[in-house]
């Protein structure tokens, strides 16, 4: 099978996307990209170093100083940044909030869009963000935008985090995600928009198997020419 396509994922938080781009991934042989583990490493680096966030010269130095990697942290896909296995800490729900004005700055988007060209220019990728198919690759050969209702995508992250230790309840949990839904999407800079050519799903109803059943039938109808 060919290698080289760029494939998008975009969609607002908890419609699927880590779970659904790492499966698809993993299917193709090709390299996952976690866009949103990029700007909250950036928001995690920040609060650390105290820098303000609205300070955009700062925040852009940041960016440009940090050493971002994606590699394998026991079974799992991890993040490192400066050497340091920031998996865990970049999920915490205070820097989930945080995420959202970070990646409001112009200036960190700037640096970590180029970041992401870098990384994806050669295909055989799966992107996942909320920008992908409309700033990073609007020429991305697949594009897909996941999406589900604002409930299940509450309840989906409240279980996420609760299998992985972290204690949060979940009228909370649903809140904050509309609240990141409305940042997201009224942002100044690179607002959560589908684009124009990308495929609609609705997950609210679908088990992840048939989501990615349908993301792999696209895929290969491409790859064989369709
Ligand atoms: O996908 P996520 O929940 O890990 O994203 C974290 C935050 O980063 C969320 O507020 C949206 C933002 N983000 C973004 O603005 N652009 C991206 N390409 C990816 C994430």
């Amino acid at each position: 099978m060919s290698k080289s396509l760029i494939i998008a994922i975009d969609g607002p938080s908890g419609a699927g996307k880590s779970t659904l781009s790492k499966a698809l991934a993993t299917s193709l042989g090709y390299t996952h990209i976690d866009t949103g583990a990029m700007y909250r490493s950036v928001a995690l680096l920040a609060t650390r170093q105290q820098i303000p966030l609205d300070d955009a010269v700062a925040l852009r130095q940041l960016c440009q100083q940090m050493k971002l990697e994606f590699r394998p942290s026991g079974s799992e896909e991890g993040v490192f940044v400066n050497g340091e296995d920031v998996s865990m800490a970049i999920r915490a729900p205070e820097v989930s909030l945080l995420t959202s004005q970070v990646a409001a700055c112009s200036t960190v988007r700037e640096e970590l869009v180029r970041m992401q060209q870098q990384l994806g220019e050669k295909g055989g990728v799966v992107l996942e963000g909320r920008d992908i198919g409309t700033v990073v690759f609007p020429q991305a050969e697949v594009k897909f935008f996941l999406s589900a209702s604002v409930e299940e995508r509450g309840r989906r992250r409240f279980e996420e985090l609760r299998a992985k230790g972290v204690d949060v309840d979940l009228q909370q949990t649903i809140a904050e995600v509309r609240a990141r839904d409305e940042a997201d999407s009224n942002r100044e800079h690179a607002p959560l928009r589908r684009a124009a050519d990308a495929i609609d799903i609705d997950s609210t109803s679908l088990q992840i198997d048939e989501v990615k059943d349908l993301m792999l039938k696209v895929v290969r109808a491409k790859l064989a020419g369709e």
